[in-house]
């Protein structure tokens, strides 16, 4: 069943039933001011930092769900409906949401009239900008009351669902003409406010969520609406809102636009007053006037749509296949753009108070963005690297506010350190900025210890090097990408953490089989920049390591059939044959076979035979086979889950992708775009009342074949899903990809494929490529032909010179 459908012209996915089976949400704003909205305007606002700079108020698993947000209520005669359908739920004449890049719009019709909210942030603009339209489409002249409606955040979104005894007697407004301004604790130690405006008169207000709301009403029927009069009321401490009042008069057939705008300001020290107590609103009010008609507003959003243009025309395919082309084109690379800005900090599953930035996180999800805007992937590269350990060692997260690394969380997962040589090398790919290697990067944000990029690069190459266990395979510490493979926790108090507990590090003989593959693929590339930077020494000395953890591999994690996870604490093997449960993982065998360990022996392409027979379902690969059915406590909490749900037995979607690169290295390009296709957002738009979360884009997990309900998503939005399943297609499948000299073009695709054409925009210059299939192959290439002449190779040359280049690439 569908809830709606994708509008590709647009780039929109159109809602038609207000009743998703989960609140489907859309993101506003890309550099420094956010909100998130759901299809019925829930959702919540923040400045950078959804934890330490929160706007507005949410409350994650309300009851109703997904209740609080910005939203309208119109009172027409006894009737008050939102366009939205909530909160009053009032049965609506239509409704239909529409999520675009970066903006969202909500229409209801009730008794002959439309409001429509379109929601979004301007470009460099530090607020949401919301345009409601009021038509009268009836035979009668309309008196319409409207009122508008958000709640403020205390600002840390942690102690202001907590620290009640304080909170409720801090809370300051301001109210001026049309604007209500939020100002608790401007006084003291912030240098910020936030404000709420209207572009037309108001007839009243109110700022008092209790006045409004009433103490034992809900969302859905406010006291002040349902009594048709607000109070004018002014916080003083509880729980400030703000809310307009407007009355408006519509002949039959005439329409208002009213702008609303939720800014954020920030004011100096000695600028912060007007006179005592009197905050300087200067900074608001030019924000207010920059969107203070119709025809501001709608360019605004024309320059958004422009912004989106130029940024989806750096990669696009035309593969007469709308479900791959949506994916690819539009709403995958958005997502990239989303992971980028968040990690996994704010959705509607992960508070925006839990975790910050991730150091592997935000490393991955470079590789699905650099080619959007390499700038902002640079500067990333350099804020993370920041909070690196002089010893390779490094924060797991940092907080985006002030690009501190989390103490709370620690560090000490020893697959961190090596996703930041990923997330170099595809910038340096991408862009051929070899100099970012040369900045001059502090360890833990101390400049007085900076060393250059490069050097980073070399501390975390030999991080697994100063840390190998009794196999010579790498040491796992409190867990590899596997966050729930913790090894060394030995955890039976459930009020502990296992991210941040580790209770037997000293003397573990816990290794990472997974952690060996990574190094030896990112150890291969740390290999290939330093002769690329004359460092041949170094690479030498490099490769040793390389090839010993190559040996090391083979010797002591090959099983046999497939290769297997880890060893334990007490040096037994995990993910093997010999294990009751959980006798092969995904991570192990995807990034081996990444690595082409033992692929001339054969071992790939059984590892990946094994995977496909014991880890593929229905709804795609699951990450471990037979589930967990106990706690094993030298596991940690990967047997703490039921089993197919999440790290136990889940899809996984982050790791389905390097199976299908890993089928890719061997050639089997039927097999990778199965599995491709199997957990891809649009391809499930028809089972959405299974799948639950958004059909435009990728969920972190979908319950595997051992759970309750296979095929139910779970994370949507924040997940490595989004850039690595974006890099196996557009680099590998379609085999599109950048490399030091220039773009690659390799596909590997189902046989029976007759061809694609893609568009590249690649250091200056364009590529069109048209790849075709006449002898229905998957992969291998019989002819290169660049701007009409024969070219011996498939690596088109970097041309730089902002012109369109036409490649034909004939597989065979
Ligand atoms: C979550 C984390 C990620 C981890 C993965 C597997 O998605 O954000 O860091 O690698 O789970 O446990
Ligand atoms: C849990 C989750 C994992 C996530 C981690 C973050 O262990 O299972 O996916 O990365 O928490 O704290």
């Amino acid at each position: 069943m569908k809830f709606g459908f994708f509008d590709d012209k647009n780039r929109e996915y159109v809602i038609t039933n207000p009743r998703t089976p989960w609140p489907w949400i859309n993101y506003l704003g890309n550099e420094d001011f956010f909100s998130l909205i759901s299809n019925t305007a829930g959702g919540y606002t923040f400045y950078k930092d959804a934890k330490f700079r929160r706007i507005t108020r949410y409350r994650y698993n309300n009851v109703p769900m997904d209740s609080g947000g910005k939203y309208f209520y119109i009172k027409d005669g006894d009737n008050i409906w939102s366009p939205g359908w909530k909160p009053c739920k009032t049965e609506l004449d239509s409704y239909e949401c529409r999520h675009g890049m970066n903006y969202t719009s909500i229409k209801g019709e009730k008794n002959g009239v439309t409001a429509e909210a379109l929601y979004f942030v301007p470009l460099k603009t530090w607020a949401e900008v919301q345009k409601l339209t009021i038509s009268n489409n009836s035979k009668d002249t309309k008196k319409l009351k409207i009122f508008s409606f958000l709640e403020w955040c205390l600002w840390n979104a942690s102690s202001d669902m907590e620290n009640f005894q304080r909170n409720f007697s801090t809370g300051e407004v301001e109210i001026e003409g049309s604007v209500i301004y939020h100002k608790t604790e401007y006084k003291e130690r912030r240098d910020h406010f936030a404000f709420y405006s209207v572009n037309a008169p108001v007839q009243g207000y109110d700022t008092d969520r209790e006045s409004f709301i009433g103490l034992y009403n809900g969302f859905d029927e406010p006291r002040v609406i349902v009594e048709g009069k607000p109070k004018n009321s002014v916080a003083h401490g509880w729980s400030p809102i703000a809310s307009h009042y407007i009355e408006v008069e519509l002949k039959p057939g005439e329409s208002k636009d009213f702008i609303f705008v939720l800014g954020y300001v920030e004011n100096k020290e000695d600028d912060k007053w007007e006179t005592k107590n009197i905050i300087n609103k200067k900074k608001a009010k030019e924000t207010i006037a920059k969107f203070d008609t119709t025809a501001k507003v709608d360019s605004a959003l024309a320059d958004l749509r422009k912004y989106w243009d130029n940024l989806l025309s750096v990669y696009s395919i035309k593969s007469g296949d709308d479900k791959l082309d949506r994916i690819v084109n539009i709403w995958n690379q958005y997502q990239c753009m989303i992971t980028f800005c968040f990690s996994r900090s704010a959705s509607f599953f992960e508070s925006g108070i839990g975790r910050g930035m991730g150091f592997r996180d935000s490393n991955q999800d470079l590789i699905g963005f650099v080619h959007q805007i390499p700038e902002r992937a640079r500067e990333r590269i350099i804020d993370i690297a920041s909070t690196q350990f002089p010893d390779g060692g490094c924060y797991h997260q940092y907080q985006p506010l002030n690009k501190r690394g989390n103490n709370d969380i620690g560090g000490g997962f020893n697959d961190d350190p090596l996703w930041l040589i990923l997330g170099t090398v595809s910038y340096i790919k991408e862009t051929g900025d070899f100099n970012i290697l040369d900045e001059m990067v502090p360890f833990d944000n101390d400049m007085s210890v900076a060393r250059s990029l490069f050097d980073h690069l070399t501390v975390s190459f030999d991080h697994v090097v100063n840390n190998l266990g009794p196999h010579g395979l790498p040491l796992i510490g409190r867990a590899d990408w596997n966050d729930c493979l913790n090894l060394n926790c030995f955890s039976n108090d459930p009020n502990e953490s296992f991210q941040t507990t580790e209770n037997k590090t000293k003397g573990s003989k816990a290794e990472s089989v997974m952690i060996a593959g990574l190094f030896v693929v990112y150890g291969r590339d740390y290999v290939e920049l330093c002769m690329r930077t004359g460092k041949n020494k170094e690479a030498g000395r490099a490769q040793k390591y390389v090839n010993a953890m190559v040996d090391s591999v083979k010797k002591y994690g090959w099983d046999g059939e497939w290769f297997i996870r880890a060893y334990d604490y007490y040096g037994r093997k995990i993910g093997s044959n010999e294990n009751e449960e959980g006798k092969i993982f995904i991570e192990s065998n995807g990034w081996c076979t990444m690595a082409g360990i033992g692929k001339e022996e054969g071992l790939c392409v059984k590892a990946l035979d094994a995977v496909k027979e014991r880890l593929d379902c229905e709804h795609g690969i699951v990450l471990n086979n037979p589930a967990f059915t106990s706690y094993y406590i030298e596991y940690g909490e990967i047997s703490s889950y039921p089993p197919g749900y999440k790290e136990n037995a889940g899809v996984f979607c982050h790791n389905n992708p390097w199976i299908m690169i890993g089928e890719t290295v061997a050639g089997n390009g039927n097999r990778a775009w199965e599995y491709y296709r199997k957990i891809c957002p649009s391809y499930l738009e028809e089972i959405s009342e299974l799948h639950k979360t958004e059909p435009y884009v990728y969920a972190q997990m979908v319950a595997g074949k051992d759970a309750f309900k296979p095929g139910e998503a779970k994370n949507s939005w924040l997940t490595g899903t989004a850039s690595w399943n974006f890099y196996a297609i557009s680099q590998f499948i379609l085999g599109i990809r950048p490399e030091y000299d220039g773009l690659l073009v390799d596909p590997c695709i189902p046989g029976d494929w007759k061809g694609f054409k893609v568009t590249r925009k690649f250091r200056g210059a364009t590529y069109s490529i048209e790849v075709v299939n006449p002898d229905g192959k998957s992969r291998g290439i019989k002819e290169v032909i660049v701007d009409g002449k024969l070219s011996a190779s498939n690596l088109i040359p970097v041309f730089g010179d902002r012109k369109e280049h036409f490649v034909k690439v004939v597989l065979g």
